[in-house]
């Protein structure tokens, strides 16, 4: 089925919800709330897929940790009807050309539930390219006991020059009135985010 791909803005939430919903068991299911700091923090990685009908039928959802050059996968989804034609690697290779362009990032990382065969295989295909990197328990109150596994794609290789600043990464110690170039420096972390996973 045909679908158009485009960056997800603020209109797209609710319907963003409703395909997590519909794709996502409940305990991993983002609501409108937690896509709408990825879209307001990093709006170049969010990306979704439209039906003809005007619908939103798959997206991918991006996080980004600018200070250390890594984007994370936080949540994908495709609608059944429209699966196995390549759109959701259509939406993560869209996310990682402004990973690349817009924040410099130099590897991207998902977090997988070990009992996701899907989703291990989706990432791990050839076409994506990630490998696994470590297997993971949450250890937090909202822990079910499943380990996850991390798998990672180096997007570019390490920089040497470690000081070298990533766009949007600055050290918050400008002078007032000093105009702001790049993306804004938010990390998941700092936003209470970083043991949201999918
Ligand atoms: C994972 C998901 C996003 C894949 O969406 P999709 O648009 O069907 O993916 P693609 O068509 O781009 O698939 C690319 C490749 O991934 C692998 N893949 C995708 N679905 C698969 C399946 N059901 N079984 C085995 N391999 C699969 C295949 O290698 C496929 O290539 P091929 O079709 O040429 O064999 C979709 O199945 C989904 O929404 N699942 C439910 C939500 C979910 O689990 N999200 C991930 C949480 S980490």
């Amino acid at each position: 089925m045909a679908a158009s791909l485009r960056r997800a803005t603020v209109h797209d939430l609710c319907q963003m919800e409703d395909c997590s919903q519909r794709c996502i068991p409940e305990r991993d299911a983002f609501l409108v709330q937690r896509f709408t700091v990825s879209v307001l923090c990093w709006p170049q990685l969010q990306w979704v897929a439209q039906g003809h009908d005007g619908r939103i039928v798959g997206y991918v959802t991006v996080d980004m940790d600018q200070r250390e050059g890594i984007a994370y996968v936080r949540s994908i989804a495709v609608l059944p009807p429209h699966r196995r034609s390549g759109l959701a690697t259509k939406l993560v290779n869209l996310a990682h050309s402004d990973m690349i362009r817009v924040y410099d990032a130099e590897c991207a990382k998902v977090n997988v539930r070990q009992s996701n065969d899907v989703a291990l295989k989706f990432f791990s295909n050839n076409r994506l390219g990630y490998t696994e990197h470590e297997l993971m328990n949450l250890n937090h109150e909202e822990d079910d006991g499943e380990p996850f596994c991390v798998l990672r794609k180096q997007l570019r290789e390490r920089q040497d020059v470690e000081d070298q600043p990533r766009p949007g990464a600055g050290d918050g110690g400008g002078n007032p009135g000093d105009e702001e170039v790049g993306p804004a420096n938010h990390r998941p972390d700092d936003l209470g985010l970083e043991w949201l996973f999918i």
